[in-house]
């Protein structure tokens, strides 16, 4: 199954994409706060392998659950997903996209910078406080990247 190239598609099954998130090591946090807006998966063979969701928290345009599965990592898969959700961002007029990251070199490649200060920084990070990975394995950042920033080329066309 790693040998085979992925298809990244959209799909509606967000309880899958959280599983896949939480096997990558994400925590699935009880807010719910936010809304999905539109979500895409990774899929090999039947299996999905990486999945992102953009998602609309209290007024903020929110990257959420970019997960992939560790016999895919590497070759460019997040960068695909990341590249279907900023396209239909900006197709949806989205002005500012909002991420807290665990990775967020990754979001950084993608041209988002770090949140110094500022009052989305909370609301970003709420959910945080409560994690049981907070400070330990996980030291996330809120990071956004404006719809004129290019930043490196989000990875594949497809
Ligand atoms: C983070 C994650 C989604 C990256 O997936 P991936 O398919 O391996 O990423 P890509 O191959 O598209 O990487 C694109 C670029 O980001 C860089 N990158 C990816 N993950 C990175 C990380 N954790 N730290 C630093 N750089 C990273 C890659 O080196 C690559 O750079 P390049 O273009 O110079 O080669 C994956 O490692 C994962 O699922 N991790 C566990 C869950 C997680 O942390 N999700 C992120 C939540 S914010």
């Amino acid at each position: 199954m790693a040998g085979a190239t992925p298809e990244v598609t959209r799909t509606d099954d967000v309880a899958a994409i959280r599983e896949l998130a939480v096997a990558c090591g994400l925590e699935d946090s009880e807010d719910d706060a936010e809304e999905v807006v539109a979500a895409w998966g990774a899929r090999a063979g039947t299996g999905l392998v990486g999945a992102i969701v953009l998602e609309r928290d209290d007024g903020l345009d929110v990257v959420n659950w970019l997960a992939v599965d560790a016999e895919f990592r590497g070759r460019g898969l997040a960068g695909r997903l990341y590249a279907e959700l900023e396209r239909e961002a900006r197709r949806r007029g989205v002005r500012r996209l909002w991420v807290t990251a665990r990775a967020p070199e990754f979001f950084a490649r993608q041209g988002f910078v770090p949140l110094a200060t500022g009052p989305e920084s909370p609301q970003l990070l709420r959910a945080c406080a409560a994690c049981r990975q907070y400070g330990r394995t996980c030291r996330p950042q809120a990071l956004h990247k404006d719809s004129g920033e290019s930043g490196a080329s989000p990875g594949g066309s497809s």
